[in-house]
């Protein structure tokens, strides 16, 4: 069984989660789920990034220690995962002790290769980016851009990482893996960015300055500082699996690609003397007419009042159909409801409602074989089969959207199929031919359902899980057997009805 270790960022601590990191576990959870029912051995590991200045910072403003501070916060992140339906393996926080004896080893590590030197640094600092800028990141006029907040000049002895020196050998690892980053767009600009030299790294604060880090295991006077505390908890998590390591994918938003994921990480893993990632997958962004929800900006959607109102399913679904993994999307509360409602309520839902209906009250409950199948029958089938070996390989290439839609089709062709085969005219008419027609067309309604549900379960694992339950079916263990158009159903006793997707209640009158 081959194993698939995929990671998402860790979130920092220092506000509530909004509706980007929600969609970040979800869109993980989802390829996670999806390798997991290809038959890979899944390892999922999502967490929080305790240390920095922010978190002091948002601490002191409480008049709390940052420990205090970050045991509530990330206590937030962690309960979000269930309610989101997410299924991961491990919850990583970096002031875990497991955490903080990695990062140290592998500090010391580095110092006594030489690789971390001290010097003094001079520099100007944005806090909002936690980065020192350079001349190039200037506007025209002088200022600093709007993205990096407050911008200071620094200047302070510090120690550092020797990145320049890899910067040959990183521009050769990318050109010799071509597919390293999804969409492959991104590695172009990675490649672009090292056309420029790259400065040393700046890893360290003094504890004057900052004291929630991690203390520099040859120098306690200061503090390691974000990239190499927060970067090193995908393998502090899984220090003791070499076997999952080797294994490992990483899903981040495209404001942390370059340069800390796509430069500082692989050559702090190969100066480590540690195995490069398999992938990273940089996904985009959710806006609000047109800006960048986050904590900076104050412009945030909280996911769990989506969730409360329409269910997790339902919000996964839209993350997933609404955007294409590499793109920014715009979320609109308008958007949502006319997915929740076309494709979800009326498509799906619709096809629920009437395979039950009809089944109770034409077969008493028990659904039928089919009983041969005529021209519009083997549309049908020959539109599952089509439909079944696009999606697959949309879902390997991360084109969830374009997956969905194609799952969509499938069901609104099916809802299709009903009205012309009509079961409810068959069912006045007591020739032997329209009654045979009838069951097959219980029979073939409920075995379309059946193989939608189970191709979509990835994105919709508890209505998939319920639409089980209700056609009286208990799916077997191998995913892929699941999806052949056969007979499963023959016998079943299904549920008279089941309420899945109820119509939201319209917006209270001011
Ligand atoms: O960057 N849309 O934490 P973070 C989509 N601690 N994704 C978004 C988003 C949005 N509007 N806003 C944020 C950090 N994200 C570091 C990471 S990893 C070793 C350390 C994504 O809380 C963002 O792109 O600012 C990132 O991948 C994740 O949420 C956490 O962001
Ligand atoms: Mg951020």
């Amino acid at each position: 069984m081959p194993s698939f270790y995929i990671t998402t960022a860790i979130d920092y601590a220092n506000g509530s989660p909004h509706l980007g990191h929600a969609y970040e576990k979800v869109l993980t959870d989802v390829i996670a789920r999806f390798r997991r029912q290809m038959g890979d051995r899944v390892h999922f590991l999502t967490g929080v990034d305790e240390h920095g200045q922010k978190v002091q910072a948002s601490a002191k403003r409480q008049g709390v220690a940052p420990q205090q501070f970050v045991d509530e916060v990330s206590a937030e992140f962690r309960a979000l995962l269930p309610r989101l339906n997410i299924a991961n393996d491990d919850f990583i926080r970096t002031t875990e002790p497991r955490h903080k004896q990695v990062v140290r080893a592998v500090l010391q590590q580095l110092f006594d290769k030489g690789e971390i030197y001290q010097a003094e640094y001079t520099g100007f600092y944005s806090t909002r980016q936690e980065q020192f800028l350079q001349e190039k990141d200037r506007l025209p006029d002088g200022t600093w851009p709007e993205l990096f907040g407050e911008v200071t000049e620094i200047v302070e002895s510090n120690y550092f990482f020797k990145l320049r020196q890899y910067q040959a050998w990183l521009v050769e690892f990318y050109e010799r893996n071509p597919d390293f980053i999804f969409p492959s767009f991104r590695q172009k600009q990675v490649l672009e960015f090292l056309k420029e030299p790259l400065n040393d790294l700046c890893i360290s604060r003094p504890k004057e300055r900052l004291e929630w880090g991690i203390p520099l295991p040859f120098d306690e006077g200061y503090v390691t500082y974000v990239w190499f505390d927060a970067l090193l908890n995908y393998y502090s998590a899984v220090a003791d699996r070499p076997d999952l390591w080797r294994e490992v994918h990483h899903v981040i938003g495209k404001d942390i690609l370059v340069p800390p994921h796509a430069v500082y990480w692989p050559i702090m893993l190969h100066a480590a003397g540690l195995s490069l990632p398999k992938g990273i997958i940089a996904h985009g962004w959710w806006l609000q007419r047109g800006a960048k929800m986050s904590k900076s900006t104050g412009i945030a959607l909280n996911p769990l009042d989506l969730v409360a109102e329409f269910g997790a399913d339902a919000f996964r679904y839209f993350l997933m159909r609404e955007m294409n993994v590499g793109q920014d999307s715009d979320f609109t509360r308008e958007q949502f409801l006319v997915r929740y409602n076309s494709e979800l309520a009326n498509n799906l839902g619709n096809l629920v409602n009437r395979t039950l209906n009809m089944t109770t009250r034409f077969a008493g409950g028990v659904l039928p074989a089919a009983e041969g199948a005529e021209e519009l029958e083997q549309h049908l089938h020959a539109l599952w089969a089509k439909t079944r070996d696009e999606f697959i390989p949309l879902c390997e290439g991360h084109q969830f959207h374009t997956a969905l839609e194609r799952a969509m089709f499938f069901l609104t062709e099916t809802n299709a199929y009903i009205e012309k085969r009509a079961p409810w005219k068959l069912g006045k008419s007591a020739e032997a031919r329209d009654q045979a027609l009838l069951r097959t067309s219980l029979a073939t309604m409920a075995e379309a359902l059946r193989l939608a549900v189970a191709l979509i379960q990835h994105v919709t694992p508890d209505t998939t899980g319920k639409i089980n339950a209700v056609l009286g079916y208990t799916p077997g263990a191998v995913w892929r057997d699941e999806l052949n158009w056969g007979a499963r159903l023959n016998g079943a006793k299904v549920a008279p009805a089941l309420v899945l997707f109820p119509r939201p209640a319209p917006p209270a009158k001011p």
